[in-house]
């Protein structure tokens, strides 16, 4: 296994840098994308590229990403691990409410199941944590699909260190998905404890939805000393953050996903990483 890579819950080797599907959706992640074609053109590339990860939801769209996936890339290539999730529902464009009911994430995995074309999908993540249901409720449910061979392995996403603990109780958590950047670093401490315990830690927001691409000081000045672009050197300070770490750059462009692979090309020195290390907002 090259460095470049990881092997998600000891078995699943992915290579490090993933790709996002929430943005093959139309705005607001909500229905289908305007151009439907390009977005299966999009798929398509991603995976042609050599990536193996792609993350999704079924509320993305909601069931757009799933049913697109399937469409673009069914059969699936033997090393395609596909990563998706359950918990939340939608009301309209950028609306999100979580139901972490054991009863509705049982329909929901029937439900990924289904669109994804598949009788077990590789990861299953919790997409959020409900209030009014335990976690250890939800993550008993994923376990019990687990057992049923309907899932392979189990993620959460959006905890926190103490949520992350309590599903660990229920069940072998593989990865954590939170939101996590270069300048939004609230899950330092989640990163930790997935570093040390060989947890997948994927960022979501890896680009700070775009805005990263654009920046200046810093980051353009070590892009520049790099000839590479500020969204590349935000993805190679994510990937240099700590081996566990699998970035999901989303995007509906296939330039903007060529760009982003070129990440792995940076290679960031320690006065950079400290450089860059500094512009956390968070703290
Ligand atoms: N677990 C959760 O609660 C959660 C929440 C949000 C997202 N996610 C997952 O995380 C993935 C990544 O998040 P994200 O897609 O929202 O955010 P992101 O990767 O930080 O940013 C995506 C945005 O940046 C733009 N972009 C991408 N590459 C670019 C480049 N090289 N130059 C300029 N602009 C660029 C995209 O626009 P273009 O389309 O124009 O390229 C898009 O608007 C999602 O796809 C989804 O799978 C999970």
């Amino acid at each position: 296994m090259s460095a470049g890579h990881f092997l998600i819950g000891g078995e699943l080797e992915v290579r490090r840098l993933g790709f996002g599907a929430m943005r093959v959706c139309g705005p607001g992640v909500w229905g289908p994308p305007a151009d439907r074609a390009s977005a299966l053109q999009l798929l398509r590339h991603v995976v042609k590229s050599g990536v193996n990860l792609i993350d999704t939801a079924d509320a993305y769209g909601p069931d757009v990403s799933e049913e697109l996936i399937a469409e673009a890339l069914y059969p699936y290539p033997k090393d395609l691990v596909i990563a998706t999730k359950g918990g939340l529902t939608r009301q309209g464009p950028g609306q999100w409410l979580s139901d972490g009911r054991p009863e509705y994430l049982r329909k929901a995995i029937e439900g990924s199941l289904r669109r994804l074309r598949t009788d077990c999908i590789d990861l299953y993540q919790l997409h959020a944590v409900d209030d009014e249901v335990p976690i250890e409720d939800s993550i008993g449910e994923l376990a019990a699909a687990q057992r049923r061979g309907e899932i392979r392995s189990i993620g959460v996403s959006n905890v926190t260190a103490v949520q992350l603990v309590q599903a660990q109780a229920e069940a072998t958590i593989v990865t954590v998905q939170n939101k996590y950047n270069l300048t939004t670093r609230k899950s330092d401490e989640v990163l930790d404890y997935c570093a040390e315990l060989g947890i997948g830690f994927i960022p979501w927001f890896p680009l700070d939805t775009g805005r990263l691409a654009t920046a200046d000081g810093v980051l353009s000045l070590i892009a520049r000393a790099h000839d590479a672009t500020t969204a590349q050197v935000a993805l190679a300070w994510l990937l240099a953050r700590a081996p566990v770490v699998l970035p999901i750059p989303g995007t509906s462009s296939i330039a903007h996903f060529d760009e982003n692979e070129g990440a792995n090309r940076v290679e960031l020195n320690k006065e950079e990483m400290q450089a860059l290390s500094g512009l956390d907002q968070a703290r």
